[in-house]
């Protein structure tokens, strides 16, 4: 997202994302390249205070990636052989492999297909059928959070760890929750695509609990006390001094774009509400939905058309995700045999729409006619309740039945 030129507004189309920088960002930049102090700094530390003081939470913890700060939030809250950990199955690969990298058994829940988030009866049936239920990790998918309140009441029953992966959902908010800030832990991506970025990979651990964050500090750093002593095995997750003075650059700015992403949002919902078939994402009601991705559901059957319909139109869409985690085979093979019906049907019939902070109005415009003349040539049957109307997923009576 660099002042636009020429060569951009004579472009046709229509971008999925746009990366931020502006002079501000490349002088931080500068000024930590030329301090010569590249890691274990004071501006990580400070962009940690700033951070969590946004969440609201007591400590945030720099990492380089959002996989390191889902992996050390659930080795630092004692994940481990044996335990499972409640993850729903409509989700990013990452979400699910921190567990099985510390030998846990991932267990896969279905999701609200409204919602796209975990689906809090599924949980609750799931764990019930559990011999070693450990922990949850709600995902607040596209920037819409789970439903906190139904799944903090799990939790408490059953003694979760809750682990958030807030990885697509900064400072969005639902019923009083922040993402992050409500359960044990809380893990962001900085990934370049994400609301907010720190120039390359980067993630950040949030949490309330002293001796949790103190673990994950240690655990970051080849497990190293103060004194450099290694009194665990940890690897090097450590976030870098030019990262983090991105970042703290983009923290002042990110509400900003989350308010545009919401605008972008609203004048999509508008002009999509009247077309056939195509349904807008729900928003729950309490929450503040800051759209990492705007994604839609058309019918499966008229799904991989309209992309390519619109890709004819230089209108570039994407899918999250294709494939449920559970259907992967690193992950099938590890636990079998899962069906999430819920899950399995909404992946065919999901498209994400370009949502950036600075789209413009006529591009959303340009978006919309776009999938209109699609559905006027060529599709227009809704089947919206195939998905949303299935029955609930939890349907076999077991876990020992999805394994
Ligand atoms: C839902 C979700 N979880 C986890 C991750 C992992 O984050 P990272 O790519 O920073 O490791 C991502 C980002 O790609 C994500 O979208």
């Amino acid at each position: 997202m660099t002042d636009r030129d020429e060569s951009d507004d004579a472009r046709e189309g229509v971008a999925f994302t746009d990366i931020y920088v502006d002079d501000a960002i490349v002088d931080r930049v500068t000024e930590t390249l030329r301090s010569t102090r590249y890691v274990k700094g004071a501006g990580v530390q400070r962009f940690e205070r700033a951070f969590a003081d946004l969440c609201g939470t007591d400590h945030a913890v720099g990492v380089n990636s959002g996989t390191a700060a889902l992996l050390l939030s659930m080795q630092a809250a004692g994940v481990g052989p044996g335990d499972d950990v409640f993850v729903p199955g409509h989700t990013f690969f990452a979400s699910a492999s921190p567990v099985l990298h510390l030998g846990a058994n991932p267990v896969f829940v279905d999701v609200d297909p409204r919602t796209y988030t975990m689906d809090p009866n599924d949980l609750a049936a799931t764990v019930a059928a559990s011999d070693s239920p450990k922990a949850v990790v709600p995902v607040h998918l596209y920037g819409h959070l789970a439903d906190m309140d139904a799944i903090l009441d799990v939790a408490d029953e059953h003694d979760l760890t809750v682990v958030e992966d807030s990885c697509q959902a900064h400072f969005a908010t639902r019923d009083g929750h922040t993402a992050g800030a409500s359960g044990d832990a809380g893990a962001f991506s900085f990934y370049p695509s994400k609301n907010m970025t720190v120039g390359g990979d980067g993630g950040m651990l949030v949490t309330d609990d002293d001796d949790l964050a103190a673990r994950a500090r240690q655990l970051r750093d080849h497990g190293r006390d103060d004194d450099g002593v290694h009194q665990v095995v940890g690897l090097n997750y450590r976030m870098s001094e030019v990262a983090a003075a991105v970042g703290h650059e983009q923290l002042d700015r990110v509400r900003g774009w989350n308010a545009a992403r919401a605008t972008a949002a609203a004048r999509y919902d508008e002009l999509l509400a009247g077309v056939d078939g195509v349904q807008t994402p729900a928003v729950a009601d309490g929450t503040q939905h800051v759209y990492h991705l705007y994604v839609v559901q058309v019918p499966a059957a008229d799904r991989d058309p309209l992309r390519e319909y619109l890709a004819e139109r230089d209108i570039e869409t994407g899918i999250h995700y294709e494939t449920p985690v559970h259907h992967h085979p690193a992950v099938a093979e590890e636990v079998g045999d899962v069906h999430l019906p819920r899950t399995e049907a909404l992946v065919d019939r999901i498209i994400s729409l370009p949502m950036h902070p600075r789209i413009t109005p006529e591009e959303v415009e340009m978006v919309c006619e776009t999938i209109e003349s699609y559905v006027a040539k060529h599709g227009g049957e809704t089947d919206v309740a195939d998905v949303t109307d299935r029955t609930p997923a939890r349907t076999d009576g077991g876990r020992e039945a999805r394994r």
